[in-house]
């Protein structure tokens, strides 16, 4: 795969900065956003992704997020999640960050320590009125309600709701060496901008992905491919790299 384009080498002081997708949990048999069939194509996002959609008919927008809890405690991690998992044991804690925009909890569960959900866990619950974050998969009847008596919601973004982690994420970004983007489609801000923020600043930056994203000009090297194909691939080359070098 990597032939017609020889990557840099790496090594252990490289800072590498990796943005997640839907694409990688594809092959985990969760669902995309925006492929043929994906979520966005059989719901409204004003209807079940906005605060506007909570606030107006809480259980409409909980039906939606119970079903897609239910299909993550099914699902499990793909060898893609392995291999990110495995690249972070070969590096200093502070040269690697794993931010995903995706809700499920794949990449904690392949083994990766501490990835960055900028949209949020659907296996948190939030108060919308003391704010508590409450870690529950369970299924439950109805609306669910925190030990305040307040309304409890999925803690997730949603459409008009700021990221999480922004500053931490934006400060790794700005500093890494290696900007690689896995199975995402480059259309939703501001995940959409980091590979050209990564590559303004001097970053060596990668795509993967099965078509080309709505950002691919910001793209140093393409790989065309299934996250499960490539990634494992692209780390098995990183991991003897940074043997060779230690
Ligand atoms: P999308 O559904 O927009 O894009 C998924 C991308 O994965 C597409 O570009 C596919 O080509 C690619 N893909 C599919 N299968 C793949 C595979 N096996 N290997 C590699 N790539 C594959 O999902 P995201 O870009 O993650 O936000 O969407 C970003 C945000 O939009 C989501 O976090 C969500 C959504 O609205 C919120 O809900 C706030």
């Amino acid at each position: 795969m990597f032939d017609s384009a020889p990557l840099p080498p790496i090594t252990r002081t490289s800072k590498i900065f990796v943005l997640t997708g839907a694409g990688i949990s594809a092959e985990s048999g969760l669902s995309t956003f925006r492929d043929s069939g994906g979520i966005w194509e059989q719901h409204k996002i004003e209807d079940i992704a906005t605060p506007e959609a909570f606030e107006r008919d809480p259980l409409k927008v909980w039906h939606f997020y119970k079903e897609r809890r239910r299909n993550i405690r099914s699902a499990v991690p793909n060898p893609a999640h392995y291999a990110l998992a495995k690249l972070e044991k070969n590096l200093p804690v502070e040269n690697f960050t794993l931010v995903t925009q995706n809700v499920d909890n794949l990449h904690r569960l392949a083994g990766s320590q501490n990835p960055y959900h900028m949209h949020g866990e659907l296996s948190k619950l939030r108060c919308v009125d003391c704010h508590t974050v409450t870690e529950n998969l369970e299924d439950f009847k109805g609306l669910p309600f925190c030990r305040c008596n307040g309304l409890l919601r999925p803690h997730v973004v949603w459409f008009n709701e700021m990221p999480f982690y922004l500053d931490v994420i934006l400060d790794r970004l700005h500093e890494c060496d290696i900007f690689v983007a896995v199975g995402t489609s480059g259309q939703v801000y501001p995940a959409a901008g980091f590979a050209g923020r990564a590559k303004s600043r001097g970053a060596t930056t990668i795509g993967i992905n099965t078509e080309s994203p709505a950002n691919m000009e910001y793209y140093d090297y393409f790989f065309k491919e299934k996250a499960s194909v490539a990634l494992p691939m692209l780390i098995e080359k990183w991991i003897v790299d940074i043997k060779k070098g230690t």
